[in-house]
Parts: structure tokens; sequence; C-alpha cells
């Protein structure tokens, strides 16, 4: 990491270099992940300054091959694109919908209501992620933002074991952090990002990413400043997993309720802007004691779901009588599931529509 240090830079002395750090950027890669805008704003730089710091960086890593310059080849995209690891689910159904596992690169959003599994899933997704590359992991670390008190170390044991895997290894490559409210939640992600790379970090999890804003910024009047703070904290999550090629995955609450009689009652909390900056969306629902986990918004994978279960593994296929139903689309499941509960469901719940694809008002504006 030489190479990246901040008074590598030229014109960048010990004076900008302490002004940098004490505002919790480390290296020239922090300086892109944040931005001249942001930079400014916190150092309290003029705009120009900030602007031209930036773009140093910027030259820097593209001259040491880092980063890609603004415009490149379709090759280069391609070989950038080839770089993308997928993290194994440790189930073949989620595997399935997710075409291989959970990708790096990229942001993915899983949303559902209370107890759909969501939190279950991030703890497997830290186990899996550990596992070596033959078996479906990318041999990293993971670094889990926790903002309603829900991580459990037990949980994390019991899916190791379950995976033959050594429970004290996988606890020891998980560093939790707990945040207290939305502001404590975006500086810890600031401050996450000179960690990752040298610690090996392949995901990062927060569970749940909405939660805290929605808590602070209640009613009308204060929509649209949640929705821009959101914005912020949903864009770095991005931002970090492109520099660092990681996998983002960030979880979202979403209420059943039965008095809304227009859209879809289980839309997403955070509204548009974790729709449109998500890589992925993924949409958790319970079936009885099943769960059903359809993809929703996937520039290139099919619209379908899959039905998958809860265990001491984490997320685990379904037992072997339903095992098969796993595989069907969306629209074989409905015709051809014979189980009951299962085609009522899919039938009857307008929050897995297609219509559901286009939803993007947030939940309280009018
Ligand atoms: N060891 C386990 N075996 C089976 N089910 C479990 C286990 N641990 C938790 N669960 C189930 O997980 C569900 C809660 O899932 P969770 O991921 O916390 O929901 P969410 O985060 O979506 O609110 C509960 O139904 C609970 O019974
Ligand atoms: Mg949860």
């Amino acid at each position: 990491m030489e190479d990246l240090r901040l008074d590598a830079l030229p014109g960048v002395g010990p004076v900008t270099t302490k002004k940098l750090s004490d505002a919790g950027i480390h290296n020239i890669m922090d300086l892109i992940v944040r931005g001249p805008v942001e930079l400014a704003e916190i150092t309290g730089m003029d705009k120009d300054t900030a602007a031209n710091i930036v773009e140093k960086a910027r030259q820097a890593l593209v001259e040491g091959g880092m980063i890609s310059k603004d415009f490149v080849s379709a090759t280069e995209v391609y070989k950038r694109r080839q770089e993308i690891g997928k993290i194994t689910t440790g189930t073949e159904c989620l595997d399935l919908l997710l075409d291989g596992g959970l990708e790096t690169q990229g942001l993915t959003e899983v949303y559902g209501e209370f107890g759909s599994g969501k939190t279950q899933f991030c703890h497997t997704m830290c186990v899996t992620v550990q596992k070596p590359k033959e078996e479906g992991g990318l041999d990293g670390t993971v670094l889990y933002i926790d903002t309603e008190n829900t991580f459990r170390p037990e949980r994390i044991v019991s899916i190791a074991k379950a995976h033959g895997m050594d429970p004290e290894k996988a606890l020891d490559r998980i560093m939790v952090a707990r945040a207290y409210n939305s502001a404590h939640q975006t500086l810890i992600l600031e401050e996450a990002s000179h960690m990752i790379q040298e610690n090996n970090i392949k995901l990062l999890v927060v569970d749940s990413a909405v939660g805290l804003f929605r808590a602070e910024y209640l009613g009308r009047g204060t929509l649209s400043v949640r929705q821009q703070r959101l914005n912020k904290f949903v864009h770095l999550l991005v931002r970090i997993a492109e520099t660092y090629n990681c996998a983002a995955l960030a979880t979202n609450q979403v209420m059943a309720s039965p008095d809304v009689f227009f859209g879809d009652p289980t839309r997403p909390i955070g509204g548009n802007v974790v729709a449109h900056t998500s890589t992925y969306r993924i949409y958790f629902k319970k079936s009885g004691k099943k769960r059903i986990a359809r993809m929703v918004d996937s520039p290139h994978h099919p619209e379908q779901e899959v039905i998958f279960s809860l265990g001491d593994a984490g997320v685990i296929d379904p037992d072997s009588d339903t095992k098969k139903k796993s595989t069907k689309t969306a629209k074989s499941l409905k015709v051809e599931s014979a189980d009951p509960e299962i085609n009522v469901e899919s039938k009857s719940d307008s929050g897995v529509d297609a219509d559901s694809k286009t939803e993007d008002i947030p939940e309280d504006s009018e």
C-alpha cells in the first residue's frame, strides 16, 4: 500500500495529509471513494482545491493501473467484469436464483417483512464467503454493520459447524460494528473503506440499511432529507463494492400492512433510492414454515422465485419433497406446484406481482 500514501501525490505535503487523515481519509483510494464534493464538505477545503486533489488521486490510480479511465474499451469493462467474484449461499435454490451466488462489485438488497430470514441470510453469507474458492467462497473476511442488534455469534458458530468449518476461525474473520444512529452508520462505512483491502474483506453487510434512517426521519416534512442521507449512504456502499471488488449486502424491512389498497403493501422502505442503486433486489417472503425468495429488477437475471428454508445451517434448501419445485420459475410454480399453500400465496400476493417491478414511490410520499 506504499504507493497509495497521500503524500505520494504531487503538492500534498504533511499539512494536507494531516488535514485529510483527521477527516478520516487515509490513502488515495479513500479520496476517490469520497469524491470532491464530500471532501470539501468534511475538510473545509474550497471546492477547487478538493476537486484538484481528487483529480490527482484519480490520475495516480489510473497510472498505477488501479482504476479505469473515464472512457474505457468494452474489452476493459469485460475484463473488470471477469473479476467479479461470486459467493455461494450454501444452497442450491438461492444459488440458482442468484445465478451462482452473491456478486462482488455490486450491492444486493434483500427486503422482506419481519422474520422472513434476512438476518439469517446475512449470517449465512458471513460464513460461506470464508470458504475457499473451490468450494464457492472467496476466502475472504467480513465487515458487518449491525443496526438492529441482531448479530448473533452463536448463529455463526452453528452455521460454520454445519458447513464443516472451524467456528472459531469463522468468528475471527468477521468484524462487527454496532451502529447507534444513521449518522454513526454512515461514519462507520466511511471509516471502513480503508480497512477493506488490508483485511481482504470480501463481504460488507448492513443489516438493516434503512431502519435507523426511517426511525429518525419520521413524517413527510423530513422525507427528502432522509432520502438524501440514505442516498449518500447507499451510493457510498456501491462505490466501495466497486472500488474494492467486494460484495455489499443490505437488508430492508418492509411492512405487510393489510390496510393498503393501492400499490404494493410490502414495497421497500427506502423507496426509489435503494431500488435504483442496488444491483440486485431480492424479495423474501414467509410462506408457512418455508420461505420464498424472488429476484426483482435484475439487469440480467430472469424473474423467478425459489423456495428455501431456515435451519441450523442458516438458509437451507427445502426438504427433498419440495426440492424439485425450488428450481421452477415463478410461472411454473403457480401452474405446477402441488402444494396448495404455495399456489395460493403466489396468486394472491400483490407483493410479488410483476407490477411491483415498476413500484418506486417512497412509502410515505403522496
Ligand atoms: N437455528 C435455527 N433453525 C431454524 N430456524 C431458525 C434458526 N434460527 C433462527 N431461525 C428462524 O429465523 C427466523 C427469523 O429470521 P430473521 O433472519 O431474523 O428475520 P428478519 O431478519 O427477516 O426479520 C425465525 O422464524 C426463526 O425461527
Ligand atoms: Mg433482521
